[in-house]
């Protein structure tokens, strides 16, 4: 259901790298409800490519289509409705945090749904926050956690994590894993998930993508890539962080 081809986004700094992209070559097909791990190091573009997938950046080549229509006939708002990416630094919007929950809901005209706001509060260990406190006022991760809901709200047939648990402790991201694969379950939400833990990669997961040279270098069910990455540059990454990894 959603399609990717040939998807090449420019690098910034085309003199000085040494390709002129951030990533080029990224083709795949994902069906409704698959659950993805984009993996990979640091500067790889993981979070350039989730972006781009939201179109809050623009592809330079390729395409990309969503229940078979391209991203350029539906235009970005259509798009962004279905396909909702959840940031790595979560910005909170001037107000309350009810300001800050409704807020998708009244930008893409659907009615704010107050009875699924407070059981994804509750769910993700939250139903303490007094949601009339100004925004700016919660922790970071707490903000992580209402920026998350904020999206969820919006109900998107795809949902864009990137490293949306990296600011909680043990027992918050493990209450944010439950309610992610809960909300698959009954859902069916397609989920593309950045992680630095592999650990929860291997949790949380059915396929890998890893990212490296600039593409997704490789795409495999989560057991088989942990058991026999194909490549020398993922065995390494992976031994790098092998401490974490119980697939
Ligand atoms: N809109 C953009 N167009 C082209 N390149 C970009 C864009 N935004 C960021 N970049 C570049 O992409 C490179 C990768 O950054 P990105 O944040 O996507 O990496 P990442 O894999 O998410 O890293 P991390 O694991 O540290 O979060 C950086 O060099 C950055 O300057
Ligand atoms: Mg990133």
């Amino acid at each position: 259901m959603l399609e990717i081809h040939d998807l090449a986004k420019l690098s910034y700094d085309q003199e000085n790298s040494k390709s002129p992209y951030t990533f080029a070559g990224i083709s795949a097909h994902m069906q409704q409800g698959e659950r993805i791990s984009l993996i990979g190091a640091s500067g790889q573009g993981k979070s350039t490519l989730l972006r781009t997938l939201a179109l809050l950046n623009t592809p330079d080549e390729g395409d990309m289509i969503y229940e078979r229509a391209s991203f350029r006939e539906v235009g970005p708002r259509h798009w962004r409705k279905q396909i909702c990416y959840v940031a790595q630094q979560a910005v909170m919007l001037p107000g309350s945090i009810e300001d800050n929950l409704c807020v998708a809901s009244r930008l893409h005209g659907q009615p704010f749904d107050r009875k699924l706001a407070d059981q994804l509060l509750e769910a993700s260990g939250l139903e303490h926050l007094d949601i009339k406190k100004q925004a700016s006022d919660m922790s970071g991760g707490e903000m992580q956690r209402i920026a998350l809901i904020r999206s969820m709200l919006l109900r998107p047939g795809v949902l864009l994590l990137d490293e949306v648990t990296s600011s909680l402790d043990t027992i918050s991201t493990r209450a944010v894993e439950k309610l992610l694969q809960g909300w698959h379950a009954s859902e069916g939400t397609t989920l593309i998930w950045v992680t630095h833990e592999l650990e929860q990669a291997a949790r949380t997961s059915d396929r890998v993508w890893y990212m490296s040279s600039n593409t997704i270098l490789e795409d495999a069910p989560t057991a088989e890539f942990f058991r026999k990455p194909a490549t020398e540059s993922a065995r390494t990454f992976i031994q790098y962080n092998e401490n974490e990894v119980q697939p």
